[in-house]
């Protein structure tokens, strides 16, 4: 069986249920999320897809609870997270984690690496004198030495800061994993190598991951289904097989247009889409205002419909 479809076998992780998220300003209404649904299972990759500005952070946020759904539900392994009070969300928080793009922004630059991976490893109460070995362990596990535990996050280069991100996110054992654009600022080659580490690692664990990317040869490589989103809302959901092989949607199809040095783009009339922006705006405008009626492909490949 091959990795993509044996995910269906697999029990439920996370079920999010028509979220809805606004951004109200004096000026406006951004509704940032719209009646967004999709499940990911243990150990499974689930991307979630599309440009910038469309929803993918917004999501993420809810799952971690630092924003508050304005409609919707979220369960984690079968608990609505979305309705937890502060202190019963404490007990559950070491079960999902987050990585994000920008790998120093997010590592407190005065403190050394040891004290980083203390925080983390105490917060599922080791043993104190235990830490400092489980800290070595886990800097060896994302490929890093022990004798890295007394330096501070400015002595790395952006892919060996990414992976002391890693490290500690994967220090409090973890069930869900969210990577935030997880390789966006790093070279290319560096990029590889993160990616291959984030998939050693799930082999070794077990953990899932909600992977949010804009690049659709990052998320190729990374996952097992994904959710194509635009401007708020899921378009269209498969395995990887069939998005990257048989995209329905237009909006789909237009992502993969604007990507020519993929197999298959030839086939969407890329040249002709591309150059009108116009055709763009207005599959925009139209998701937005589409029902929550869904055509399905197959037993895991539906798209938004059109009316
Ligand atoms: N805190 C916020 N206040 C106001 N608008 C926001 C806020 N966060 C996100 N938005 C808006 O919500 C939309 C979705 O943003 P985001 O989830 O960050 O998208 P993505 O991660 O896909 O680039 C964008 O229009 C963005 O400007
Ligand atoms: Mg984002």
């Amino acid at each position: 069986m091959t990795k993509q479809n044996s995910h269906e076998k697999r029990p439920l992780l996370l079920e999010i249920k028509e979220i809805c998220k606004s951004f109200v300003s004096k000026k406006s209404v951004v509704k940032a999320v719209d009646r967004v649904s999709f499940n990911i299972h243990k150990g499974e990759t689930y991307a979630l897809v599309g440009e910038s500005g469309c929803g993918k952070t917004t999501t993420g946020r809810m799952i971690l609870r630092l924003l508050d759904v304005d409609k919707g539900q979220i369960l984690f392994e079968g608990i609505p997270i979305s309705t937890l009070t502060k202190r019963q969300l404490r007990k559950k928080r070491h079960n999902i984690q987050i990585i994000f793009q920008n790998p120093y922004g997010s590592l407190n630059p005065r403190m050394k690496i040891s004290t980083l991976l203390a925080e983390a490893i105490s917060s599922r109460a080791e043993n104190p004198s235990h830490i400092r070995a489980e800290a070595e362990r886990l800097l060896q596990s994302v490929g890093l030495g022990k004798e890295n535990l007394d330096k501070y996050p400015h002595e790395f280069s952006g892919g060996q800061r990414q992976r002391i991100c890693i490290a500690r996110a994967i220090a409090t054992n973890p069930k869900l994993i969210i990577c935030d654009e997880p390789v966006s600022a790093l070279d290319l080659l560096v990029q590889a190598q993160i990616l291959s580490l984030l998939q050693k690692l799930q082999k070794e664990y077990g953990f899932s991951y909600l992977f949010i990317s804009h690049d659709l040869s990052v998320v190729r490589y990374m996952s097992d289904r994904i959710g194509v989103m635009c401007n708020g809302r899921i378009v269209e959901e498969g395995t990887r097989d069939e998005i990257f092989e048989n995209p329905q949607h237009s909006y789909t199809r237009l992502l993969f247009a604007s990507l020519p040095t993929l197999k298959n783009a030839d086939a969407f009339a890329a040249a002709d889409i591309q150059e009108d922006t116009e055709i763009f705006q207005k599959v925009l405008r139209d998701v937005k205002e589409r029902s929550n009626k869904k055509i399905y492909v197959s037993q895991t490949h539906y798209l938004l419909a059109d009316q």
